[in-house]
């Protein structure tokens, strides 16, 4: 490590100037402009939250007839009763937009990421697009809460069936659905919610999928314990912190099978974590799940499959077992096939969220021989730069690293870098019309708690940028147009910065290279660093970045999801400043003031007060500049018109993705319109482990 007993230089530089000195604004602000107007398509009928779902036993139970005839009356399967819960979770009709529906068919996905494995609790992806999404259920679920009313809000009951809190608020007592099992048939109780606790989120060594779920996403000295097979208790420093129940939706609380995965675990075994980790390759099948499909077939760079789970634990209102549908595919392919796929019908459904592929898309969903239906939600998805903030050590940083974080600390730098930003320009470059609009960063326009005038921005002013860099003693001293850090410093070489990008967005490079370009305006040499998305995690993980470009994530779109990312309220709970192993966060006073904002919105019961503290939220984060917005825009969800209860409106993400919103264990297929797309009809998934699903 590089910074040990170094002068901070930028610190010295400022010496003598005062703190009031440096306040004085070198650059003006003001809200960001309205953006054009882009009404959402697709009105959401708005619901109480209670309407969706409830947990009852029902008088009788059925199943798709195949399973029934070929695989319980063989006694392959026991009886279809013993394989649900005693009250098992029930949609209700009145919520389905296009009621009870009847078995078959695939949803045919199309995904740009590749699986590293089945262990979704070590952290390992499955491809996104939604694959793990269909594997994991979580003790609570918050992706359909976009149709209910923000005032009745509170995340849904789901493994988790219901819950009380103690008189006093700093216990609550969660009850688990009872008798319900894994997909092969093992029972699921609160040794797999332990198992995930206690050696996942609070080991050290041991970080889910998603990144998120650290101990303190839960709140510092929160500790859960079993109290009986269906029953856990958690216990939380403040009172009545409703706010956790979002954090035990996806992708934070969502247990994997303690009894495949126990037995592999380092404090149970022989292995290493990293054995652990690697302890179920994508080519193990038949992984058990809770979810609606187990897979069990997978060809690398080519397909996963998964079929049915005869075990799963949600029905409709009929008794009818869910899902509807007996299949799912996830063709390994990229991103932006997704779209040209599920416009050409060739694939099911996308997350239209790549402007480039805006125009084409909607000219081919406009005719009306179109296969699938496009509908716009509201400007969701962001864009934002990241500067790493830890100076510490986080990703042992090398002597030019270092110099990096130096610079990326300091206001007037960052004040500078955003100044030299011309937005209009790179939402023009994505895509033309009324689509992109001014980001400065912070909260996204598109979320409830979004107020403009608490919101900073700093208008394109390249000059502005140029004089701060100047002030800073950024100055190009060989006359290659870049600007070189001060003699002394990082060998007083060009101030060059990695910017991390993940390539299997044309949106992410793009943005990227337009960042390089008008960077070299300011003289900032931007060199990018593209590499797929799980070595992209991998390295912003592990702090291995100096800028990183970044689609935002819930917590800017929901603001209640995710929470604790909103600010380095913890040592790991930030996407640009986490502590280093060992060490603390070397936290920022503007900083700590966000994260203190954050606990009181997480601990505050008061709707007023809590819209008041994201105002002031946003206020602190854009004016320091915590993140430097990119761009923001709509994003559009396609579906195959041949699917029934896709609920209109549905944005493609909000608290989570479209795949989840949408409920795909309630969708299916009418008859008449059903495809023949499934790989393996009338087969069920196999025995963990086992090479494919059986017959
Ligand atoms: C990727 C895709 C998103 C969505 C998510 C689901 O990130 O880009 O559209 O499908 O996966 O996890
Ligand atoms: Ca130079």
């Amino acid at each position: 490590m590089h910074y040990h007993g170094k002068i901070n230089w930028i610190a010295a530089l400022s010496l003598g100037v005062s703190a009031f000195a440096l306040q004085a604004q070198a650059f003006d602000t003001s809200p960001p402009p309205e953006p054009p107007p882009f009404p959402a398509q697709g009105k959401i009928t708005y619901v109480a939250r209670d309407s969706i779902l409830e947990f009852k036993a029902l008088p009788s139970y059925s199943e798709p007839a195949w399973v029934a005839d070929k695989f319980e009356k063989t006694g392959k399967l026991p009886p279809l009763k013993e394989r649900l819960p005693e009250e098992p979770l029930v949609y209700k009709i009145a919520n389905m937009p296009d009621g009870a529906g009847v078995y078959g068919d695939t949803m045919r996905h199309v995904i740009g990421g590749r699986p590293e494995g089945w262990n979704y609790m070590a952290g390992q992806s499955q491809g996104w697009g939604g694959i793990d999404i269909a594997l994991s259920e979580c003790l609570t679920r918050t992706a359909p809460l976009f149709q209910v009313d923000a005032k009745d809000t509170e995340p849904l009951p789901n493994l988790a069936k219901g819950w009380d809190w103690s008189a006093d608020g700093h216990k609550l007592t969660m009850h688990l659905v009872k008798g319900a099992k894994w997909s092969d048939g093992v029972p699921f109780t609160a040794d797999d919610v332990m198992f995930y606790w206690e050696d996942g989120v609070i080991d050290p060594n041991v970080s889910p999928l998603g990144g998120g779920a650290s101990p303190e996403a839960f709140g510092e000295g929160t500790t859960l314990r079993k109290i009986d097979d269906y029953t856990v208790e958690w216990t939380f420093k403040a009172a009545f912190p409703k706010q956790y129940l979002y954090t035990m939706a996806y992708p934070n609380f969502c247990p994997g099978p303690a009894h495949i995965l126990k037995p592999k675990h380092p404090k149970y075994s022989k292995n290493t974590y990293e054995q652990f980790r690697n302890a179920f390759p994508p080519e193990y099948m038949n992984m058990p799940v809770m979810g609606a499909w187990v897979p069990v077939a997978y060809r690398p760079d080519d397909i996963i499959v998964m079929r049915r789970n005869p075990y799963y634990w949600k029905v409709d209102e009929k008794g009818q077992q869910l899902p509807y549908l007996d299949e799912v595919h996830y063709k390994l392919s990229t991103w932006a096939d997704r779209d040209v796929q599920a416009v050409a019908g060739s694939g099911d459904i996308s997350n239209l969220e790549q402007p480039e592929n805006f125009v084409a898309s909607l000219k081919r969903a406009a005719e009306p021989s179109a296969p699938a239906r496009l509908a716009f939600g509201p400007r969701l998805i962001g864009y934002s730069l990241l500067m790493n903030f830890s100076a510490n050590g986080w990703g042992s940083p090398d002597e030019r690293e270092q110099a990096v974080r130096d610079l990326n600390r300091n206001l007037e730098f960052r004040q500078a870098i955003t100044s030299a930003i011309d937005r209009k320009a790179i939402g023009d470059s994505l895509v033309k019309g009324p689509f992109t609009a001014i980001y400065p960063g912070g909260l996204s326009s598109g979320t409830s708690f979004y107020d403009r005038n608490s919101t900073v921005y700093y208008p394109y002013n390249l000059e502005a940028a140029k004089a701060a860099l100047k002030k800073l003693g950024l100055v190009d001293t060989d006359n290659d147009g870049f600007v070189n850090f001060p003699k002394g410093t990082a060998g007083g070489k060009n101030v060059e910065i990695v910017l991390l990008v993940n390539n299997g967005y044309t949106t992410d490079k793009s943005l990227a290279e337009g960042l390089v370009g008008q960077m070299a305006k300011l003289g900032i040499r931007v060199v990018i660093n593209a590499v797929d998305s799980n070595q992209r995690d991998a390295a912003h993980y592990g702090g291995r970045f100096d800028w990183a470009v970044r689609r935002n994530s819930s917590e800017l779109s929901s603001v209640v999801q995710n929470t604790e990312q909103l600010a380095p309220v913890g040592p790991r709970t930030s996407w640009n400043h986490r502590a280093p192993e060992g060490k603390t966060l070397d936290i920022m006073p503007f900083e700590q003031q966000m994260a203190d904002l954050v606990n009181r919105f997480i601990n505050s019961q008061d709707n007023a007060e809590r819209v008041d503290l994201m105002k002031q939220y946003q206020k602190i984060s854009t004016e320091n500049l915590y993140t430097v917005g990119l761009t923001e825009y709509p994003g559009a969800l396609i579906i195959n018109k041949r699917f029934s209860n896709i609920p209109p409106g549905t944005p493609i993400y909000m608290f989570n993705w479209a795949e989840d919103a949408i409920m795909r264990e309630r969708v299916w297929v009418a008859a008449d319109k059903q495809g023949k797309y499934e790989l393996f009809p009338q087969q069920l998934p196999g025995k963990p482990g086992d090479r494919g699903p059986i017959e």
